[in-house]
């Protein structure tokens, strides 16, 4: 008897453990209260996404008992959206590893793999036009962050600025960023917008400014947020790269917990890749006519800023808040017709919730960047398959192709046509 009952608990707790698995929750807030209470699981959990009405929160099985039973006494909905997370990388990482040779610009690829890319598509550059490959910075585990110029070396031309892949697991991001240099290497002289969009500007592309994350995310943790810095929990290495800028930095929504994954660094721009960014940026200045840091995921056009005011502790309002907001909704409209989804658009602290040490806001308060966006590209999660990478590229370059044309007031008209009938 005590037998069994031994046996039973041993083959109970083997099979927890065999099924210890990542879970996605999906949370549906109805009121401030409820909101309150999953704002409180930021500092414990991984909130990949958050919003008026929903959070998605990662669980391990083992933990999502206390909080789906936590929910359910508050009468808060909540659904498993995923339960099995762990399947998804390793059916991502199979599928990943069979594409042994080449680039592949309808799925993800490893960072070897994108700067020799990168290098290609310089070495056959658009006739014309004066192709590099430089290197802006170098991480803390000292691999290069490469960035592609596409120009005419022409004196102050204006420069549009496209980087990604900030946060490392937001893969979609830096492919989303491959496919529009593909679009601007094949089809200059093809396509008219492509045409003028060349004619026009340099281009400035950072497919990925968080190298040390992204290999990391390649090595098997897939869903790592932050870089590699060692701080002061060794257990908890990392900085949230998008919360070190100096730009309110140790404000509201960032941590200084090394532990938590907004965690802002131990001082301001204390990391090397936010050092890198900055210096370029404050280099080009005004010159750069929109930047455009890609995060994942949630479909939102963000525009600055982040941070409360002082005096009000209620969003900062920038004096050119009506002029931006425009141009985001010029953008999100744009994208909306593409494939008849929903686009938020505003400025980060009221449209997903305050926030402090952002790039987008350090180029403009800082740097002299008028227009600047972080647009939070399609998807459910983290993990998604690659038929996503074209219709998030088909979005975004028509949210830069529309906000563009709304900053200098002559619309793209044709462009959600262009890309419709491609
Ligand atoms: C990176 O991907 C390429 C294929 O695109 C593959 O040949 C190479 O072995 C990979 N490198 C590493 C370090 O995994
Ligand atoms: C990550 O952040 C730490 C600071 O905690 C920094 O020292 C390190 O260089 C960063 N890693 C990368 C890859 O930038
Ligand atoms: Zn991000």
């Amino acid at each position: 008897m005590l037998k069994s009952t031994f046996l039973l608990l041993f083959v109970s707790w083997a099979s927890a453990n065999v099924h210890e698995r990542l879970q996605l929750l999906q949370v549906y807030p109805q009121t401030d209260e409820e909101r309150f209470y999953l704002e409180q699981l930021k500092n414990e959990h991984d909130v990949w996404y958050s919003s008026e009405d929903r959070y998605d929160v990662l669980l391990t099985s083992s933990n999502i008992n206390w909080l789906l039973s936590s929910l359910q006494k508050r009468g808060i909905a909540s659904a498993i959206v995923n339960d099995d997370l762990d399947r998804d990388i390793k059916e991502e990482f199979e599928r990943l590893s069979k594409n042994e040779l080449f680039f592949d610009y309808d799925d993800f690829n490893n960072l070897t793999s994108i700067y020799q890319e990168m290098d290609k598509i310089a070495a056959k550059c658009i006739p014309g036009f004066v192709c590099a490959v430089d290197i802006i910075g170098t991480s803390v585990e000292k691999q290069p962050i490469k960035r592609l110029k596409i120009s005419k070396n022409v004196a102050n031309r204006k420069v549009i600025w496209l980087d990604a892949t900030t946060h490392a697991r937001e893969w979609l991001t830096t492919a989303t960023t491959f496919k529009i240099m593909k679009h601007l290497q094949d089809k200059y002289k093809v396509d008219p917008t492509v045409t003028s969009m060349l004619d026009k500007y340099d281009w400035h592309i950072i497919p990925v400014v968080n190298p040390d994350g992204y290999i990391y995310t390649w090595k098997g943790s897939r869903l790592w947020r932050k870089n590699r810095s060692i701080n002061s929990k060794p257990t908890c290495p990392g900085v949230d790269l998008n919360r070190n800028a100096d730009s309110a930095w140790g404000a509201v929504g960032a941590s200084a917990d090394p532990c938590s994954e907004t965690y802002r660094g131990p001082s301001v721009a204390s990391e090397p890749e936010t050092q890198a960014l900055q210096k370029h940026i404050k280099s080009l200045g005004s010159n750069i006519i929109e930047f455009i840091s890609l995060h994942a995921y949630g479909n939102y056009w963000l525009i600055p800023f982040g941070h409360l005011d002082d005096a009000t502790k209620k969003c900062y309002v920038a004096p050119d808040a009506a002029e931006t907001l425009r141009v985001a909704d010029a953008a999100a409209n744009a994208i909306e017709k593409v494939f008849n989804t929903k686009w938020k658009r505003g400025p980060s602290c009221n449209t997903i919730y305050p926030n402090s040490g952002g790039m987008i806001d350090y180029a403009k308060a800082k740097a002299g960047v008028k227009y600047t966006t972080v647009p939070e590209v399609r998807g459910n999660g983290f993990i998604v398959p690659p038929a996503q990478i074209e219709p998030s590229f088909k979005e975004i370059w028509a949210g830069i192709v529309a906000s563009i044309g709304a900053i200098e007031k002559k619309p793209f008209l044709d462009i959600i046509q262009e890309l419709k009938s491609q």
